[in-house]
């Protein structure tokens, strides 16, 4: 059952037909100031009616129209009077239900091409002529369905963009949300605008104004409690959350003993003491650290500092309702969930992006502790977040972050988790951190950090034979976490944060560079 979103302004609707592109279509309509929501392929027409969309757009996919199992849209879409932009499979898909004819073709067409714009349409209003584009299709459109007209054509397709003006219907063989075709945005955004109408009201300011109205009107009297680490997400909901509800709102963070240096700090710095949020600062160092003894094994070590989270956090709310003067009832959990974990991904075999996993995040809290939900950003992508974060005054330092992984250095330390380990690394990690700031490559990257490995080797310092600890360094880039590759960082830097390490950490004498792209390596080591 598709939810409709609460958001009042203009809106698109894009049916999901397993492309893995269709986060990034929801985004670039966004980046046109227009709010977007993705449904299933197969939501009723009568649901879309009920989102008050403006208009619709198919998604490509993976398969064939006329495969057995091909995902099929209920036709009565094609009736209610909105427009429509059928994309790759979309397009074909629309043509094959008002009449045209869809060929199977052996040979994939893949790659860039060049599009010839033959009649003037909305979609092309103000581009020109010949215009470099990106396909990724196998099928063909082969005969135009009823009121379409070709506008556009390719060498090899003489419909490689075909629009039925009356009905406001649009079809394009090609993608035009990917970066790989320059002008797509523009065509885009003449289907959001020009044919759609759609008004430029997606603005994070009108975002951070709706959410708080809603989160009071959820929230009443109850008091909320949300587990803050320091990452974006939490910092950002935390924030909104704050602006929405004040003293209504207590922020938990948990120190596990495997935060990297000065991380406690900066969160008490800048929630405590500028925002002036209700921090609960917990020190569960020992407690954590204990459960680890001993523990190698990844998997385990994740495990347990997943399952002692839950434990402290309980433990934490328990005091706070005691401890409560007017007995705060503390019936809600905030979490910084974003739009990319909640959209229902659509699984077609053979679409590399149903197979993407979302990543371990602490799960089990809301279960375990019969809390309702709180989700102010669920309806924003990354960079939304950030947006929102930077317009409630967040630093730099914290809407800019780097990743970091919920059982923190635990999983950097290859090997038995030790107060002493801990020291070793958190003291390379911060010169790593220093030295990127002061370079000015720290914002460039997505990741930086310092892992320390379970191997010991003979150096030499002064006149003395060491048999101290080895240091990698892994620095990569990425868009998205999914995939990865090692920074080509310059040697100098490289040479400077290595001679640091060896000469200021104590315990360490050799750095090695980490130069493995995922896959089919990972970017973290455990
Ligand atoms: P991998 O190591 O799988 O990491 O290539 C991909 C991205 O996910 C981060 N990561 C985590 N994030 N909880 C998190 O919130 C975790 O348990 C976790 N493990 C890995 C990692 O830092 C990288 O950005």
């Amino acid at each position: 059952m598709a939810k409709t979103d609460a958001f009042h302004g203009s809106k698109l609707v894009i049916l999901d037909f397993g492309s893995q592109y269709t986060q990034v279509i929801a985004r670039r309509i966004r980046e046109c100031q227009v709010y977007s929501q993705i449904l299933r392929y197969d939501t009723p027409a009568r649901e879309l009616k009920q989102t008050g969309a403006r208009g619709i757009i198919l998604s490509g996919g993976p398969a064939s129209v006329y495969a057995k199992n091909a995902p099929q849209v209920d036709r009565e879409i094609f009736k209610l009077g909105l427009p429509i932009l059928g994309i790759c499979y979309g397009m074909q898909l629309m043509g094959f239900h008002l009449g045209g004819k869809v060929e199977h073709s052996e040979r994939r067409e893949y790659g860039a091409g060049m599009l010839h714009v033959k009649n003037s349409s909305d979609l092309f209003r103000n581009l020109p002529k010949h215009l470099d584009i990106w396909n990724s299709h196998g099928d063909k459109l082969t005969k135009l369905p009823r009121g379409f007209a070709a506008v556009a054509q390719t060498d090899n397709s003489p419909f490689a963009a075909i629009a039925d003006v009356k009905r406001k219907f649009y079809g394009l063989q090609f993608h035009p949300e990917v970066a790989h075709t320059p002008r797509g945005k523009e065509i885009i955004q003449n289907f959001v605008y020009e044919v759609c109408g759609c008004k430029m009201d997606w603005t994070m300011g009108s975002f951070i104004e709706q959410t708080c109205a809603e989160v009071r009107e959820q929230v009443g009297d109850d008091h909320v409690v949300l587990g803050l680490s320091g990452g974006v997400d939490s910092s950002v909901a935390a924030a909104l959350l704050h602006k929405a509800i004040g003293d209504q709102l207590t922020c938990i963070f948990v120190n596990n003993g495997l935060l990297r240096s000065k991380e406690a700090e900066v969160v008490q710095r800048v929630f405590g003491e500028n925002f002036h949020v209700k921090l609960k600062y917990v020190d569960a160092t020992t407690r954590f650290l204990t459960k680890l003894k001993g523990v190698a094994d990844p998997e385990r070590k994740r495990k347990i500092i997943g399952n002692e989270f839950i434990r402290v956090f309980d433990d934490a709310v328990t005091e706070l309702t005691k401890k409560s003067k007017n007995s705060a009832r503390f019936n809600f959990l905030a979490q910084g969930t974003l739009y990319p974990d909640v959209i229902e991904s659509v699984s077609i075999s053979g679409n590399p992006a149903a197979l993407i996993k979302s990543h371990h995040n602490v799960g089990g809290l809301p279960k375990k502790m019969k809390l309702k939900l709180v989700e102010p950003l669920r309806q924003l992508f990354k960079d939304e977040v950030r947006q929102v974060g930077l317009q409630l005054g967040l630093p730099n330092e914290i809407v800019y972050r780097q990743p970091f992984p919920g059982p923190g250095l635990a999983v950097r330390i290859l090997g038995d988790v030790t107060r002493e380990r801990l020291r070793i690394l958190r003291d390379a990690d911060a010169i790593v951190v220093s030295e990127m700031k002061a370079s000015d490559w720290y914002y460039r990257v997505w990741q930086s950090f310092a892992v320390l490995l379970p191997v010991r080797s003979v150096g030499v310092m002064g006149d003395e034979r060491t048999y101290e600890n080895t240091i990698a360094l892994r620095i990569v880039e990425s868009q998205d976490g999914m995939t990865a590759d090692w920074v080509r960082l310059p040697y100098e830097l490289l040479g400077k944060i290595s001679t640091r390490i060896i000469n200021e950490v104590k315990g360490v004498n050799r750095v090695c560079y980490d130069i493995s792209s995922k896959p089919p390596a990972t970017i973290e080591w455990e």
